[in-house]
């Protein structure tokens, strides 16, 4: 086989076999293949498309490529949530320990952030001490004693797809569904989880710009997921503005624990939380319809269950879980500043990728891949879409250790915050559901 005519035949439109594939991934792997001939080669896959069978072919080759962790000794359904990302997206720090106090076993092997926004690994670091560094082995055995485990993705797990997922940031092919679902689902299918639920995200301030293209790419990937024997459910959900109220590492787990503690009842945070505890549990096929799976999960908050096992879990992972009832135990910044709002009015939307610029200025994000976090720093908003604020009154918070970069972020907390007259009507954050057969969705 010789690349070039891999990338001529791509480039003519024409489909891959398995072994084509697998000739590409080996040569990039080898050294064999020069960079160019990788990029001319994913160029001509964003222009020309993998049909299904390619895009399940090249996630099995991706997967395959590096160590997977095996749950079989368990004998028991392991499930994995993974969400695209978004700013303020902390629903996996809630929903990991909802399910496994429910007795799901649950394992969320994750990544660290980019640039745009921080991944769960780096939100959960700001616990001091919390260890996400694990073995496989060691994995195993925590969701084998306490039913869940949040660890960082080793980088032995599907290393094709890091060194061709790092090539496609270079060289603008990020934004193809099949490279997309293949690099997503490779690391899923090497993290070892029987069934998934994933939340494809679209807005302002996530991958998938419109509903459609997110709409798209779940079909794809319920479809790739039935391919490789993963039984996958997609969620569509809306991120025009950011989740919740948190933005930044530690501000952001701080409201994750106050929604396990029962003090969060209501908001974007409790909703999509409820929300993806029930379709996984449908999924599981323990409950019919969404309201009833979710007064079951009520029950776990209300009764202490769920903060209970996130406690488990820190103490698990050594690391400090004192955090949960005092919050000082997080690394503090030196400024905390409450900006109010210049009029009255009802917030009529918050662009969370201004947001995102502005905890990125911060520092909570990375300004390059291999740079450190902080994770003291982030924006507080004190005020909602759909809220009303008075002329005066606090709009938005910055927790910052840097005076310059405060007024930066200042200008684009500004710039995100739209104040109008008219109360504005809230669009629903579930779009649609693909993937489960289902009463009551
Ligand atoms: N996340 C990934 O892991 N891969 C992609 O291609 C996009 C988001």
């Amino acid at each position: 086989m010789d690349l070039v005519d891999l990338i001529e035949k791509k480039k003519q439109g024409y489909s891959h076999s398995k072994e084509e594939i697998k000739y590409i991934v080996d040569s990039m792997m080898d050294g064999t293949a020069l960079d160019a001939q990788l990029a001319s080669w994913l160029m001509a896959v964003c222009f020309k498309g993998l049909n299904e069978l390619e895009t399940s072919d090249l996630t099995k080759i991706l997967a395959d490529s590096g160590d997977k962790v095996n749950f079989s000794e368990l004998n028991e359904v392991v499930v994995d949530k993974h969400s695209t990302g978004g700013v303020g997206d902390k629903v996996t720090i809630t929903l990991i320990p909802l399910l496994a106090a429910a007795g799901i076993s649950v394992a969320k092997l994750a990544d660290r952030g980019g640039r745009s926004a921080a991944g769960t690994i780096d939100k959960i670091e700001a616990i001091p001490n919390f260890n996400t560094d694990l073995s496989a082995i060691a994995i195993v055995n925590q969701v084998k004693n306490i039913k869940a485990v949040i660890a960082s993705q080793d980088k032995k797990l599907a290393p094709a797809d890091r060194k061709l997922y790092s090539l496609r940031g270079q060289t603008a092919t990020t934004d193809n569904d099949s490279l997309i679902a293949s690099s997503i689902l490779s690391k899923k299918n090497a993290c070892g989880g029987s069934n998934i639920v994933l939340d494809i995200k679209y807005g302002a301030g996530a991958l998938m710009k419109t509903a459609e293209e997110a709409v798209h790419l779940s079909n794809l990937m319920v479809k790739i997921g039935n391919n490789i024997n993963k039984k996958i459910t997609a969620v569509v959900t809306s991120l025009e503005e950011p989740l919740g109220r948190a933005v930044g590492n530690s501000l952001e787990v701080i409201e994750a624990i106050e929604f396990l503690k029962g003090n969060l009842k209501d908001g974007e945070l409790a909703y999509l939380t409820y929300y993806f505890g029930a379709i996984t549990l449908i999924q599981l096929g323990l409950y019919n319809t969404v309201d009833d799976a979710v007064d079951y999960l009520k029950t776990l908050v209300d009764n202490g269950s769920a903060i209970k096992k996130f406690k488990e879990i820190i103490d698990a992972q050594n690391g400090d879980s004192s955090v949960i009832v005092n919050y000082d135990k997080f690394e503090l910044p030196c400024y905390k500043v409450e900006f109010k709002s210049k009029k009255n009015g009802y917030v009529q939307n918050i662009n969370a990728h201004e947001i995102a610029m502005a905890a990125k200025e911060l520092g909570a994000t990375r300004s390059d891949k291999s740079g450190l976090i902080d994770h003291s720093v982030g924006i507080y908003l004190n005020k909602k879409s759909g809220e009303f604020v008075n002329k005066e009154e606090t709009l938005y918070t910055i927790y910052s250790n840097d005076e310059d970069k405060t007024r930066i972020a200042q200008t684009h907390c500004d710039n995100a915050f739209v104040i109008g007259d008219a109360k504005p009507s809230i669009n629903n954050l579930v779009y649609k559901v693909i993937g489960i057969e289902e009463e009551d969705v």
